[in-house]
């Protein structure tokens, strides 16, 4: 077959591309390795940015969003003892939502077939070939085993962390950075109310706790645990007493509420760019390129950016015009470097370990974020997210 762009991976990069290109007259096909059901259930990011939400809303996925979505001015930040709320609306202008990315990717894919998007699920050996040419091409095997061959004119990699595209780039051309964590985050979901109006980043001696959530009925919960943990070793009652103690449960009479758990996952803590975001005509969008710690919520965000900047760009490009395909890399880069930066200190800040040194700090920029309004506006314009093209 052929298209004008092969996208490959159909998380939220590779499915908003498609949708954004399609906008601008732009056919694409989207191949994935998993099932549209699989994709579309994997309980991940919560946090959607204020221009994530105007992005979406200005391309006709935000009536859903309007009406289930919580908008949130700020968060708490927390250690023991104390508990400051950070507003975000009143120290920069701008709010968060809390809208499930299992909701995103539905209201993406409802988009999609409504259009008739073409996508191709469940390939598996998807293989990249003359990215250097005016004619790059894909292969996959189907799910019955048959080889398949897309000719485009630009290939996207929107496959994330795992997938071909990022190692597409010959090594003498890429660079890459990285940092892995010494701890990992225990997930859960809980049918449960949440114990708070907005989220709490608790700093604890015992590790840092999120409360988060995506409902009035549905709450989501981060512990700071070690790497290699293994999820048999944490009973629901040993989730819900290390939530009670890090969030502070007693605290001034507050309590934590707690019910069924219906989802829970280890999430490994990594930071990982790679550049440039494109080598002839592979372009890579979203976890593909970067990783980041979730401590600042910021992967989803990224992704989303990402394909803001790439889609108008590829119009261009298939119309003639190379300039933005050509900056589209070194602007990317300018946001991912800022989230990455971000997402490192929050992680950094909240993360506890047994170096007392390290605590001290921590404290000491908790105290600052807390008590200073520079301190906190430069937290809430990181979290709330700086604009499009910034
Ligand atoms: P993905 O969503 O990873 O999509 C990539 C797609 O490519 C996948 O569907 C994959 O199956 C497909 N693919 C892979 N290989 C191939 C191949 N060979 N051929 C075809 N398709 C392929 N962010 C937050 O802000 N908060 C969170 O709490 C949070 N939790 C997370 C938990 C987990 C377990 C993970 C992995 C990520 C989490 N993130 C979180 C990050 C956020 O979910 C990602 O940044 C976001 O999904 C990035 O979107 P993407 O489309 O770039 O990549
Ligand atoms: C959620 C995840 C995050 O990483 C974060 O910083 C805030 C919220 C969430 O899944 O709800």
């Amino acid at each position: 077959g052929r298209t004008q762009v092969a996208i490959v991976g159909a998380g939220p990069a590779g499915v908003l591309l498609s949708h954004l290109l399609a906008a601008d007259g732009i056919e694409s096909v989207v191949l994935e390795t998993r099932s549209e059901e699989y994709v579309a259930g994997r309980i991940r990011a919560g946090i959607l940015e204020q221009s994530t939400v105007d992005l979406l809303t200005e391309v006709g996925l935000g009536e859903r969003l309007a009406r289930e979505g919580d908008q949130h001015h700020g968060i708490y930040l927390q250690w023991p003892g104390e508990r400051h709320h950070l507003d975000f609306v009143d120290l920069v202008g701008r709010s968060v939502w809390v809208y499930g990315q299992t909701e995103v990717q539905k209201d993406l894919v409802l988009a999609a077939h409504a259009r008739q998007q073409q996508f191709v699920y469940e390939i598996s050996d998807t293989a990249l070939h003359d990215l250097e040419s005016d004619r790059p091409w894909v292969t996959w095997t189907d799910a019955d085993g048959v080889r398949h061959r897309l000719d485009a004119d630009v290939v996207v990699g929107c496959d994330g962390s795992f997938g071909p595209s990022r190692g597409a780039v010959p090594d003498e051309v890429r660079r890459t950075w990285g940092r892995t964590y010494p701890y990992s985050w225990l997930g859960i979901l809980a049918d449960v109310a949440p114990s708070t109006d907005e989220l709490i980043y608790a700093w604890h001696p015992d590790g840092f706790a999120l409360h988060s959530m995506r409902s009035s009925t549905v709450s989501r919960f981060y512990l700071q645990v070690p790497n290699d943990t293994d999820l048999a070793d944490w009973s629901d009652d040993r989730i819900w007493d290390g939530l009670a103690a890090r969030l502070g449960h007693g605290l001034d009479g507050w309590e934590l509420a707690t019910g069924t758990i219906t989802d829970r996952s280890v999430l490994p803590m990594r930071s990982f760019v790679q550049q440039p975001m494109r080598h002839g005509r592979l372009f890579l969008a979203g976890d593909a390129a970067h990783l980041v710690p979730p401590t600042g919520a910021k992967g989803l965000n990224l992704a989303v950016a990402d394909v803001a900047l790439l889609a108008p760009a590829l119009a261009a490009l298939l119309k003639g015009d190379p300039a933005l395909a050509d900056a589209y890399s070194d602007a990317a880069l300018r946001r991912v470097w800022r989230c990455t930066h971000f997402s490192w200190w929050m992680t950094t800040m909240l993360h506890s370990n047994d170096d007392p040194f390290d605590r001290e700090l921590q404290l000491s920029q908790l105290r600052w974020v807390a008590s200073s309004r520079a301190g906190a506006a430069g937290l809430a314009e990181n979290y709330a997210g700086l604009p499009i093209g910034f």
